[in-house]
């Protein structure tokens, strides 16, 4: 079993594993190299030679527990006949959003495009840079994608006017993701993928009154789809206040944290294994900061199961020296 395996199912306290979330992004100049000769970014995640590269290029630079296939979760969208487009220096931009045109989708419709994912997922787990290491697959929750699909950019810090007036439309949406969703989490694993990490990026958006339908029903109908398949599955409600009434209704394998949760009061309120919290900017400082703040995560939870990594994805302004000193840090605790 591999060690990241071992510390969600057997709750090992020992040798803390780690992988980074984006750890395969513009930090590193080989991924910017590829990137500058592939501007389209769906179509880069769409070739299945150069997705599974990078994917690699971290596992070859560092220590690192874990491949996370290099995709998005915007795919999904994409999938369903979305305009999906990444802009430089603005982020992603969807086109409109047709409920009719997404419910003519079919599933082989669906699974023909997205195919190039998971014979990238297949080449990442099959190379020998993988042995003993876990190919981490993942989804966005269904409402972090169904914000994308309304508000067709990211949302900052507030959603579209008038963003829940048609429960018509996003009560469908939320049925269709839940079932391509499942289609795209079945494909992953048997293409290889060993875990799931399942993200709400945009958790924190929603006030309590409204996590219960948007948040925790539609999140446990995955994690409960994923457990079924016999594998771990990791979840990541960012911004979300209450980690442990999310664990309690959700019931994942293993939660990520962001940076604004206080590692102290977490590990006594949560008994599955915890991953993440350190503030992406800590790799921006230097050294002797990074060293600090990583011992206060490594001690905090050194009795209780955990995973390395930090409170959301490497920042491109990171050098690469400073992930290097941070991994080497946690393999040598
Ligand atoms: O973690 C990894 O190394 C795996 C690959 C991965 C990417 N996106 C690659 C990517 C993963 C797991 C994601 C998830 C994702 N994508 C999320 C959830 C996590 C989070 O960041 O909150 C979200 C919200 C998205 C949507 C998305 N994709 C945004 C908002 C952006 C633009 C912001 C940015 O950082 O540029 C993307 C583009 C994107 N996805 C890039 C990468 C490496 C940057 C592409 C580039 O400009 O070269």
């Amino acid at each position: 079993m591999t060690s990241i395996n071992q510390t969600i199912i057997n709750k090992k306290t020992t040798n803390t594993p780690i992988w980074l979330m984006r750890q395969a992004g513009r930090y590193l100049p080989e991924f910017r190299e590829i990137r500058k000769n592939n501007p389209n970014f769906i179509k880069l995640c769409l070739n299945e030679d150069l997705a599974s590269e990078i994917t690699l290029q971290p596992l070859k630079r560092f220590n690192i527990d874990a491949a996370i296939i290099f995709s998005d979760i915007l795919m999904l969208p994409y999938g369903l006949n979305q305009k999906v487009e990444l802009k430089k220096n603005f982020g992603p931009k969807l086109g409109n959003l047709n409920l009719d045109d997404i419910l003519k989708v079919s599933e082989e419709e669906f699974l023909n495009k997205l195919n190039p994912i998971y014979k990238a997922i297949k080449k990442v787990s099959n190379n020998k840079l993988l042995i003993n290491k876990s190919t981490i697959g993942f989804v966005g929750a269904p409402w972090t994608i169904l914000v994308y699909m309304i508000n067709k950019i990211s949302p900052k810090k507030e959603l579209v006017k008038n963003f829940f007036l048609d429960q018509n439309l996003i009560n469908n949406i939320l049925l269709t993701l839940e079932k391509f969703l499942k289609l795209h989490i079945d494909h992953q694993i048997k293409n290889g993928a060993s875990i799931i990490q399942i993200f709400d990026s945009w958790a924190g958006l929603l006030e309590e009154n409204k996590l219960e339908k948007y948040v925790y029903d539609p999140t446990k109908n995955l994690v409960d789809y994923v457990k079924s398949l016999n594998i771990p599955v990791i979840c990541f409600p960012r911004g979300v206040k209450n980690y442990k009434k999310f664990c309690n209704f959700v019931k994942p394998d293993a939660i990520n944290i962001d940076y604004d949760v206080n590692p102290n009061l977490i590990v006594k309120d949560i008994d599955i294994a915890i991953q993440g919290g350190l503030d992406p900017k800590i790799l921006l400082t230097d050294k002797n900061n990074l060293k600090k703040e990583t011992l206060r995560y490594l001690n905090v939870f050194k009795d209780h199961p955990y995973i390395f990594n930090l409170g959301h994805g490497v920042l491109p302004e990171t050098k690469p020296d400073m992930v290097d000193y941070l991994v080497k840090m946690v393999k040598d605790y």
